[in-house]
């Protein structure tokens, strides 16, 4: 993750969070319609860009356990959380695709036993993982049977957006994401009650859904 080691203290400034990638986190966030005192994975969390919306719906009394593997991007993470006081944020440098519980449960103590969280959700993080299958099913395992999963994530462009391709090109080769990737495809395939959104032309797709049996 030498990449994230570079671009961290300008990752902020620098992701087209306002035009672009922002709008896909709010709308995920308010299709998953977390509820108070839940407890959230945040898989490749980066520096923390989904916190603030995550506390909203979880509150103070939730817990919000961020995962990635660059620990640059985790000390920013770190330090807007505590430039903002929340102290209901645990941080785990930890690659994705090999988590397991008892690496969660190292971080996290769960009253009753086991960490799995309430819900779990990926932002702009599943397209750079190569394995990005094995960090889904990490996604289901260390969650609740009841849980809400989540995932933005990008695409191509469409419609009058296509001019627009050779640069969500440039962009996602730059990040490191897979633009063919498509890691909701999952999503769709093992949950119930997806909803779904489409946004900036098609480029950013969100989708949200609950976890079924038989996965
Ligand atoms: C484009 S950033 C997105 C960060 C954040 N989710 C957001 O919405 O702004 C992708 C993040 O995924 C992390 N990442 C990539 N591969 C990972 C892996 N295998 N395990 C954990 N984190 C990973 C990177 O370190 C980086 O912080």
């Amino acid at each position: 993750m030498a990449k994230y080691t570079t671009i961290a203290p300008l990752y902020d400034l620098l992701s087209a969070e306002y035009p672009i990638y922002g709008a896909g986190r709010r709308r995920l966030l308010q299709l998953m319609d977390l509820q108070r005192g839940q407890q959230v994975l945040d898989i490749g969390c980066g520096t923390g860009l989904n916190f603030s919306l995550l506390r909203e719906q979880i509150g103070a009394e939730g817990i919000l356990v961020g995962i990635d593997r660059s620990a640059a991007m985790l000390a920013r993470a770190q330090r807007k959380a505590e430039r903002n006081g929340w102290k209901n944020i645990i941080l785990i440098h930890a690659d994705a695709t090999a988590l397991d519980e008892p690496s969660v449960s190292a971080h996290v103590v769960r009253e009753g036993g086991r960490p799995l969280a309430d819900a779990a959700l990926a932002t702009y993080s599943l397209s750079l993982m190569v394995d990005w299958p094995r960090a889904w099913r990490v996604m289901w395992e260390l969650t609740t049977p009841e849980a809400r999963l989540g995932i933005c994530d990008m695409q191509e462009p469409n419609g009058p957006g296509r001019v627009c391709r050779p640069l969500a090109k440039a962009v996602c080769r730059l990040s490191g994401s897979d633009i063919a990737a498509h890691p909701w495809t999952a999503l769709e395939h093992d949950c119930t009650n997806v909803l779904h959104a489409s946004l900036r032309s098609g480029h950013v797709q969100v989708r949200t859904g609950s976890k079924s049996q038989g996965v």
